[in-house]
């Protein structure tokens, strides 16, 4: 569903992403990790033709992102990792706008913007700006907008931030079910037990280059010591060089 086929991307002369290859399949829910600055964010730019590569291409459904753009845009959801929503429009309005902006029939945008108000508990607050929503709040609303035209592709940039427990939970279900349904999901996270939980396979980023990339046994395979019932926190800070990290407490 989501082909990275040499990926790159230099600003300047410094490597952001450095020659990406990955495929995310149907049904899959992928997990991409990595420190702050690891490239994560600008994977997701270029994936969702937000920022063009500088080498490399992006398929989404067989389609060019750089060829056939729109095609390939139509067929997928993004979640940004800053839930951009314009201000001065309505919760309930932000939901019509989407749904207008991917042809959902005007009839299914009558039934499904009240339900997926009520499901996401932003029911009271449908008739509010978005000015006055909290960042949780925009996260969830973002969500509904994804919901509403129902992509077969779904990209996510740090989903969980903001999200109070039970939203937390409510979002994890509706990734389990959608992944069941056969939606192919990326998402980028910090929320070790999301990634172990949730996500079939897992690639850790670090300084634009994928060092690792498989399901947790194989990650725990590949990490340095290899004990049974290493939890992903562990295997994360072996693989990624982070188990040095109590040495940073001498600035306490
Ligand atoms: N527009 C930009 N111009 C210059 N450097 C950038 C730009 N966007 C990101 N970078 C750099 O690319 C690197 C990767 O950033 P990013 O993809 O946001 O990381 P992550 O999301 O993994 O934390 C960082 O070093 C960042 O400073
Ligand atoms: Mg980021």
């Amino acid at each position: 569903m989501i082909r990275l086929e040499g990926l790159s991307k230099t600003f300047g002369a410094y490597k952001a992403v450095d020659g990406l290859n990955l495929e995310v399949r149907p049904g899959e829910i992928f997990g991409f990790l990595g420190p702050n600055g690891a490239g994560k964010t600008t994977t997701v730019k270029m994936m969702t033709g937000l920022l063009k590569p500088s080498a490399g291409r992006v398929l989404v459904g067989g389609r060019d992102m750089a060829a056939d753009p729109i095609a390939a845009k139509r067929a997928m959801g993004l979640v940004p990792d800053e839930p951009f929503v314009y201000p001065k429009l309505t919760g309930a309005e932000y939901l019509r706008f989407v749904g207008e902006l991917y042809g959902v029939p005007l009839s299914d945008m009558r039934k499904r913007v009240p339900e997926l108000l009520e499901m996401f508990e932003l029911t009271p607050w449908g008739g509010e700006l978005l000015e006055s929503y909290s960042h949780g709040m925009r996260q969830k609303l973002v969500l509904a907008g994804i919901l509403l035209h129902d992509p077969k592709i779904l990209v996510l940039d740090e989903p969980m931030v903001g999200l109070d427990p039970k939203s937390g939970r409510l979002v994890k279900d509706i990734f389990i079910r959608l992944a069941e349904r056969g939606t192919a999901i990326f998402m980028c996270t910090h929320v070790l037990e999301i990634a172990e939980k949730l996500c079939h396979r897992i690639g850790i980023m670090i300084g634009g280059k994928m060092i690792a990339c498989g399901s947790i046994e194989e990650l725990r395979a590949a990490s340095a010591a290899k004990q049974e019932g290493r939890d992903l926190e562990s295997i994360f800070l072996s693989l990624t060089g982070g188990a040095e990290y109590s040495a940073l407490l001498k600035y306490l």
